[in-house]
């Protein structure tokens, strides 16, 4: 018996892995977040198989529900959005499986900020504008961020940000940044990317809030910041470059 941890993709019941399906598939038991994993996907489900929507419960009690697979040797699908990595309180679930040493393994997903970058069409790492993406969030009522963990700590290095829980605050965010990327500063919101509600708000620092006042969004949005989302007159990587040798050209 073992619980397989599955990353489902940000919404889109044809972004979970086929590796995740075929697990889903022939598991007699799965859990899931019905506020977050489509429909969907739980047709992927065995006709017979045991779905419970963790959305109500305590860790206590999905503990338990662990332990009782596992006592009757029925293999467990645990759906979590989006990618396991970040924000999926996996962590505690498996130190609570392996207080019981219960087999775990995980299985990767498609996490929302790609999923947001698609929507945008849109990288967002670009040729000397910016070479790195700052996956964060902001203090919510389930957790809080480390102290040295702040927006203008990670606003100092001009990159791209991927900030993940935080559209309720929008306006903190756009203070604290403005004094680090300016006003003119691209900003995208994409709530519910690849649901068949998504929403793409676009703007600046400066005016960003318009676009929200304009369209309230309340949940499941990241917010991305950082000049590469509008460049369009930078350099062209090495990558391609005819004069550029590597492994695989002759
Ligand atoms: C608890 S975190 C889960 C993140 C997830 N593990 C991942 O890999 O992206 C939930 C937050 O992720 C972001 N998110 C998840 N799905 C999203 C989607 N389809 N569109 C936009 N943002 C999404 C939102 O910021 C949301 O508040």
């Amino acid at each position: 018996m073992t619980v397989h941890f599955i990353g489902a993709g940000p919404g889109a019941a044809d972004l979970l892995t086929l590796r995740g399906r075929d697990i889903l598939a022939s598991c007699p038991v799965c859990l899931y977040a019905g506020s977050i994993v489509p429909p969907d996907m739980l047709t992927f489900c065995p006709p017979d198989a045991r779905l419970v929507d963790t959305a109500p419960m305590t860790l206590d009690e999905i503990e338990a529900e662990y332990v009782r697979a596992h006592q009757q040797g029925q293999d467990v699908a645990r759906l979590h959005s989006g990618d396991l990595s970040i924000y999926s309180a996996v962590a505690e679930q498996i130190r609570r499986l392996e207080k019981h040493a219960i087999p775990w393994r995980m299985v990767p997903g498609v996490p929302a900020f790609a999923a947001a970058a698609s929507v945008l069409r849109q990288e967002l790492t670009i040729p000397g504008v910016a070479q790195s993406l700052v996956l964060t969030r902001v203090t919510g009522r389930a957790s809080a961020m480390p102290e040295r963990e702040n927006l203008a700590a990670f606003a100092a290095t001009g990159t791209t940000l991927a900030i993940h829980l935080a559209v309720h605050v929008l306006d903190k965010i756009v203070e604290q940044l403005t004094p680090f990327y300016g006003s003119d500063c691209p900003v995208a919101i994409v709530a519910r990317a690849t649901w068949p509600d998504e929403v793409v708000l676009r703007g600046t620092l400066a005016t960003i809030e318009e676009e929200l006042a304009k369209n309230p969004i309340e949940r499941t949005a990241l917010i991305l910041v950082g000049p590469a989302l509008a460049k369009k007159d930078f350099r062209e990587s090495a990558l391609y470059d005819p004069d550029y040798r590597r492994r695989f050209r002759s």
